[in-house]
């Protein structure tokens, strides 16, 4: 396996591979991480990873300083998962002191989580750019379990024409529903035991679509009404949102997004369904 620290290296190393596919990470990887590097391994023959910890999609307030980090730990996951080249830069390689460009999206980098978190996508999207133009993957590969980001990310492919496809993987779940993430290691005892209700709220929408009701409002006050009863919560949103746009829909006439954003004490959790048309 290849490691890389720099844009040279990382270059030289990918130079090696034709058929390349890219899952860019931020580290403290879980099995929704490796179920990406593995459908990367089997599609493409050949799998980069990138771990970083990216600065710039965090505001001053946020977790980036004690986001978890486990490198070694990371390395032996992406080794044992096929991995062939790991690219692991320092903030300063990718944003040296003259660095001065950010790419933004529009619309649908703003609402929901742009509403809450608004340098969020810009960083996101400036990051992903970079590790695309480093890396030159022909797949990249996003989880679900970030649908908004996965919206963003394909406008910007389509939007600057960049060569490459982006390919979206279903979101894997703990035995209990709930949506693995590397923010799950924040969660006390109480708030872990609580979280698995997030799914449980979004399975219960999608048996209301399943028995018929098309009411949008309707089913964002079922999600409040499950979602009101978790113990110390917060609800930062819930949404049912057409799955292109990310505007929210009145009347559900060819599927929705559903997703939600909670907050328990400083962590928030997202999690989605797709309601298919
Ligand atoms: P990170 O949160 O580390 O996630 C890396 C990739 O793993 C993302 O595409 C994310 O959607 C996917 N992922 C996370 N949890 C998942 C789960 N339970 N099931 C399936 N896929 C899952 O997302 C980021 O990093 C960053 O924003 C990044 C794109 C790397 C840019 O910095």
């Amino acid at each position: 396996m290849n490691i890389a620290e720099t844009i040279a290296a990382c270059r030289a190393a990918r130079a090696k591979f034709g058929v390349l596919g890219l899952v860019p990470t931020m580290g403290f990887l879980h099995e929704g991480h490796l179920s990406l590097i593995r459908r990367a391994k089997a599609e493409c023959g050949a799998v980069a990873v990138s771990l970083f910890v990216n600065p710039t999609q965090f505001a001053p307030h946020e977790d980036f300083a004690r986001y978890p980090r486990a490198l070694g730990r990371d390395l032996e996951m992406i080794e044992a998962a096929g991995g062939d080249l790991v690219f692991t830069p320092s903030a300063a390689e990718i944003y040296p002191p003259d660095f001065d460009t950010r790419i933004e999206v529009g619309a649908v980098s703003r609402r929901l989580e742009g509403a809450v978190r608004p340098v969020h996508f810009a960083g996101v999207a400036t990051v992903v750019t970079k590790l695309f133009n480093i890396l030159q993957p022909t797949k990249a590969y996003f989880g679900q379990k970030d649908a908004q980001q996965c919206v963003v990310i394909k406008a910007l492919v389509r939007d600057l024409n960049l060569p490459l496809e982006v390919v979206i993987s279903p979101t894997v779940r703990e035995p209990d529903g709930l949506a693995m993430s590397s923010r799950n290691s924040y969660l006390n005892p109480e708030q872990r035991a609580a979280a698995p209700a997030l799914y449980a709220a979004l399975q219960d929408v999608a048996a209301r679509y399943g028995a018929g009701e098309r009411n949008a409002e309707g089913l964002r006050k079922a999600l409040r009404d499950r979602l009101a009863v978790i113990p110390d919560t917060k609800i930062d949103y819930v949404s049912v949102a057409d799955p292109d746009t990310l505007e929210e829909l009145d009347q559900l006439t060819r599927g929705a997004l559903v997703s939600l954003a909670v907050r328990f004490g400083a962590t928030r959790l997202l999690d989605n369904v797709v309601l298919e048309g």
